[in-house]
């Protein structure tokens, strides 16, 4: 609309002068800040913006080829993708605590990032390589980042929004939406031409599936996790609620599916199975700190549970989380 687009115009603006000939880099996650950060860089510098984006196999199924065809494919940013599932699987072996889980995970990602920010600081595409590291900071994060802060809140952005960074590696800090709040930058990055499905998606931990395997990550159970959660979000996506004409993926604040890895017995055809056991999730929340279970149709659990049971050899047991927060969490782990 026309205020956003006046605002655009101010940010480019802004940005240019900020940047004038130099070079940035932004680690680019796929979540709603860090792609809106990178659409509205990319619209005031173009090319001398490169995006980072690191792999780390714990993503949802398609995810990463949905960002880089979105970035590379339709905007033509610049974009690098690391893919570094191997390393983060090979490090997550044995590894079972989920705060153990977090570290290594956090950890290995700032690595990575940081080896392609170095990379991309010395060779320098252009003729002095980048002098800026982009984030997707937005108010809230500002505000939280200057009071206290809960256990979980100091992880929670660390993966893209890394505190100590930029002074690291040597780099001017470019935030373009500190100003903003989430809903400001979800139609900001909708004015600047992001699919709405993927500016109002529901918020995805910076671990990824990786709290959402319980126990031990393992690949095979990462691709069973991705076929089931991919058919649970499409339903949620497909399922109207006829009161309000909303889906249910709207009508929920966050929904996803939970790795068991225990397995139960089954029957199929003349056969017994003996195969894993997923949770679904699905939450309503207005804080995030406090969350109802959603009290999602019968009809929906229904088609999803035949719908993973059919399609997703290897599981043959679904069942719904009726647990709200407190005291149980939104994630599992
Ligand atoms: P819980 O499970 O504590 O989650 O009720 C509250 C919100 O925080 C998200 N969450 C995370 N996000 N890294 C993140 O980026 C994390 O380690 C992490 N743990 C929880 C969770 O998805 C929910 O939205």
């Amino acid at each position: 609309d026309w205020v956003m687009g006046g605002y655009i115009e101010e940010a480019v603006q802004k940005i240019r002068e900020q940047v004038g000939d130099e070079e940035v880099i932004l680690g680019l996650s796929g979540g709603v800040d860090s792609s809106v950060a990178a659409a509205l860089i990319h619209r005031a510098i173009g090319d001398q913006l490169t995006c980072v984006f690191v792999d780390h196999g714990l993503l949802r199924l398609n995810e990463g080829d949905m960002v880089m065809d979105m970035f590379e494919g339709k905007l033509h940013a610049k974009v690098i993708r690391v893919d570094a599932s191997e390393l983060f699987l090979g490090q997550l072996t044995g590894v079972t605590d989920p705060e153990k889980k977090r570290k290594i995970i956090g950890g290995l990602f700032v690595d990575v990032f940081k080896a392609e920010a170095e990379k991309l600081k010395a060779s320098g595409q252009g003729h002095k390589g980048a002098t800026f590291l982009a984030q997707g900071t937005i108010y809230p994060d500002v505000v939280e980042s200057g009071g206290t802060k809960t256990k979980k809140a100091t992880t929670i952005k660390s993966h893209h929004n890394v505190g100590g960074l930029p002074e690291q590696l040597g780099l001017k800090l470019l935030e373009p939406l500190r100003e903003l709040f989430k809903d400001e930058v979800r139609e900001l990055g909708v004015a600047l031409g992001l699919p709405p499905e993927m500016v109002y998606r529901h918020p995805f931990p910076g671990p990824g599936l990786g709290v959402r395997i319980l126990g031990e990550v393992k690949k095979d159970y990462a691709d069973l996790l991705r076929r089931a959660d991919a058919i649970f979000i499409e339903e949620l996506r497909n399922w109207k609620d006829e009161a309000t004409g909303k889906t249910w993926y709207d009508l929920t604040s966050q929904a996803f599916t939970v790795f068991l890895p225990v397995k139960s017995v089954g029957v199929m055809g003349d056969g017994r199975t003996y195969d894993y056991v997923v949770a679904l999730r699905a939450v309503q929340t207005s804080d995030f700190m406090t969350a109802d279970w959603a009290e999602l149709p019968y009809g929906l659990l229904k088609k999803v549970s035949g719908r993973i049971i059919n399609e997703v050899r290897g599981i043959n047991r679904v069942t719904y989380d009726v647990s709200s927060k407190p005291p149980a969490t939104i994630e599992w782990e």
